[in-house]
């Protein structure tokens, strides 16, 4: 069967990822995290004094930028992909509201923006792709096959993400986290380049009320609708 390009875009913590992963797994197609990599970049940001308060020193980080490299690898003993951010494993350090709440102002950057698309357009080249993140059903691939775009209240999602953050052992108010989350959410939809919106093409998925069952059984109908044209 001919491979296509799947692309979710959408709000922070409205599980995107979660969903984009089962339709890999389910689908056999490679799963990449676009939001991983800006969090990488802002960790190499933290990591070297280039964020004072919610400002990035935009000089300093242009003049390094080409020699940044992102990379994913899986783990054979997880099955899982895990974030290299110069040959370094960073997956949790990249998830932490430290990173969380400097992702936005550095992922707003043009030129950071346009490294990270034309890296994430090398990853589509030969499709067989799943790719989560805000702009790549407008931006990353316009193209893209199927597109979905997802919603949840953001309540329901700062619940969502409390939850993850506790399990890991990261002690967080929810206010905390929600307020977080409407800053993100108001960044994303408001900066110049790439802004977060719907792709007219997309196919909208509202799951603050669906279980993690029923949001699978409509992706994968709708994989098999658009690959097969066939509606069981
Ligand atoms: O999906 P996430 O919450 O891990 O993404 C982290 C941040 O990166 C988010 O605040 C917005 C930004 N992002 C983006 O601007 N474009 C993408 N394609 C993916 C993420």
């Amino acid at each position: 069967m001919k491979k296509i390009i799947i692309a979710v875009d959408g709000f922070s913590s409205c599980g995107k990822s979660t969903m984009a992963k089962d339709l890999a797994k389910e689908t056999g197609y490679i799963y990449i995290d676009s939001g991983a990599m800006y969090r990488a970049i802002t960790l190499y940001c933290l990591r070297n004094g280039l964020i004072q308060g919610d400002v990035v020193d935009t000089e300093a980080l242009r003049k390094v930028i080409d020699t940044v490299t992102i990379s994913f690898r899986l783990d054979p003993s997880t099955g899982k992909a895990y974030t290299l951010l110069n040959g370094e494993n960073v997956e949790s350090e990249i998830r932490t509201m430290e990173v969380s709440d400097k992702v936005s102002p550095v992922s707003a950057i043009g030129f950071v923006r346009k490294a990270m698309v034309l890296l994430q357009q090398k990853m589509g080249e030969d499709k067989g792709i799943v790719m989560d993140g805000r702009d790549i059903g407008t931006t990353v691939f316009p193209n893209a096959e199927m597109k979905i775009f997802v919603t949840a209240s953001p309540e329901i999602r700062a619940q969502r993400r409390v939850d993850e953050l506790v399990a890991k052992g990261e002690l967080v108010s929810f206010d905390e986290v929600l307020e977080n989350l409407k800053k993100r959410d108001h960044i994303d939809q408001t900066r110049a380049e790439s802004p977060l919106r719907q792709a007219e093409d997309a196919y909208v998925l509202d799951n603050s009320h669906l279980t993690i069952t029923e949001q699978k059984e409509w992706l994968i109908h709708l994989f098999q609708k658009i690959t097969t044209g066939s509606e069981s």
